[in-house]
């Protein structure tokens, strides 16, 4: 058998690493989140959340992956073997035959959108009404959403397929400076249009009075998606490390990126929105109904609609790649297939999967197949409040109560020597960590947090 691949440069894995983290979840979902969820007290909820969450169980998962070298099902094999504690591992890789169906067909709308822009379809639009029934048409259409599907899957399987180093890595060292650039670009138009200071002291001006138990159970449960947290995706990436490498300072900088990306595109896009007097309340419409009225509006809008999908096409496709990662990971290691092999073969079987969704905003939009939800939605609903939160619940569980803090203390150890930390304290943080994701889960399944 094959050696098994490793990230070739740190660099490459911060930036491969920080791909999956980005994506629509930063730049489609966070914004409208925000907009629906009050603005900056949601954004301080947020924030909390990602240090108190987001940042323990990313360690556990890099700490998991590079101790193991394997795969989520693998890796709980191999720590706890004969148990079944490799099912957290499976409920990984199923979460990411999940995701990424339904998330595939979100990314082709916003390649569809890329070729609108270029078209400059937007000049057409002067309400987001307008704008609206043009994207109600176009995710309607089989043909358009079954084909910008297809399309985005392929690139996934394109980049994929070429491996770890010459696949993974080597788009994201070119594309994510790319998508720092652009959303550099894109903040600084909005924060110069007349009226900008509003959008901005919705985003940074919190009022508190708006915070309440909704706000905080989907700033919970938003930390977990936007760092591609809970089912594996950072275990895996971690698994292509070596012990050389540092997991904190990695983790630190995925987690700041993270962060900082999604306030970015929040200013981007709240500047523009304020400063034409639109609602910033809109929902997941917010991208598609509401700033394709925007652009025509501002100078240069033209080019910067432009950038803005490309930049959300970017963003999707980084994701979109560590998602097939996990399921091919698995095939390679677990059933010893070529690598080639299982990603024509799975990216063939999730873009199967992810026709019903294609289709649920046209042809089966009326037919509900579980708890009253369209295909697409039940994907969404499943992943997003289910699956995710429980892989990372049973993550914490494992770590600090069967494969021991101190072997894990031992692992973040390795390739950063100074760390030091009591195995008691970090049995707390992890166990306040696991808490949280609890009540996270707990409250979804009780229909609270949105
Ligand atoms: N973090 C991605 C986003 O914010 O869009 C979504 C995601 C990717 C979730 C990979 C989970 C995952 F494993």
């Amino acid at each position: 058998m094959e050696a098994r691949e490793q990230w070739g440069t740190k660099i490459g894995f911060i930036l491969a690493a920080t791909g999956s983290a980005i994506g629509l979840g930063n730049i489609w979902k966070f914004p409208f989140i925000t907009g629906m969820y009050g603005g900056a007290a949601f954004v301080l909820a947020y924030i909390v959340c990602i240090a108190l969450i987001g940042f323990p169980v990313m360690i556990i998962e890099f700490a998991i992956g590079r101790k193991t070298q394997r795969n989520p099902v693998g890796a709980f094999e191999k720590l706890a073997p004969g148990t079944p504690w490799f099912l957290a591992g499976g409920l990984g890789v199923a979460a990411g035959f999940v995701i990424l169906s339904y998330y595939s067909v979100v990314a082709g709308w916003t390649l569809g959108y890329v070729f609108m822009a270029i078209a400059d379809v937007f000049k057409n639009f002067t309400k987001p009404a307008e704008a609206g029934d043009y994207f109600a048409n176009f995710a309607a259409n089989p043909l358009f959403t079954i084909g910008t599907h297809l399309a985005f899957m392929a690139l996934c399987v394109f980049v994929v397929i070429k491996g770890v180093k010459g696949g993974i890595e080597r788009f994201s060292k070119i594309m994510m400076p790319v998508l720092l650039s652009i959303i550099i670009v894109l903040m600084i138009r909005g924060l110069t249009l007349p009226g900008a200071e509003k959008g901005l002291s919705f985003l940074f001006l919190p009022d508190f009075s708006k915070l309440n138990g909704t706000t905080v159970l989907v700033a919970l449960g938003h930390a977990f998606f936007t760092l591609s947290l809970g089912m594996g995706t950072m275990l895996t990436y971690g698994s292509y490390l070596s012990r050389r490498d540092n997991i904190i300072s990695s983790a630190v900088t995925i987690v700041i990126l993270d962060t900082g990306i999604a306030l970015m595109a929040g200013v981007a896009i709240f500047t523009a929105v304020f400063a034409h007097g639109l609602a910033p309340d809109q929902g997941s419409a917010l991208i598609f109904h509401v700033l394709p009225t925007v652009f025509p509006k501002i100078p240069g809008g033209y080019i910067f609609g432009i950038m803005f999908f490309f930049l959300l096409l970017i963003a999707a496709l980084t994701s979109g790649i560590s998602l097939l990662e996990v399921v091919i990971a698995y095939f390679v290691d677990e059933k010893g297939w070529s690598r080639r092999k299982a990603t024509l073969v799975f990216g063939g079987i999730i873009f199967a999967m992810g026709v019903p969704s294609a289709l649920s905003h046209g042809p089966l939009a009326d037919m509900k197949f579980f708890f009253g939800m369209t295909f697409f939605d039940f994907m969404d609903y499943m992943s997003f409040k289910y699956m995710l939160p429980l892989g990372g619940f049973l993550m914490t569980i494992f770590v600090a109560y069967f494969w021991g803090a101190k072997e894990f203390i031992a692992e973040i150890q390795s390739g950063c020597p100074k760390f030091s930390i009591r195995p008691v304290a970090a049995v707390v943080i992890i166990t306040i960590s696991g808490i949280l994701i609890l009540v996270t889960l707990i409250a979804g399944i009780m229909g609270l947090g949105g």
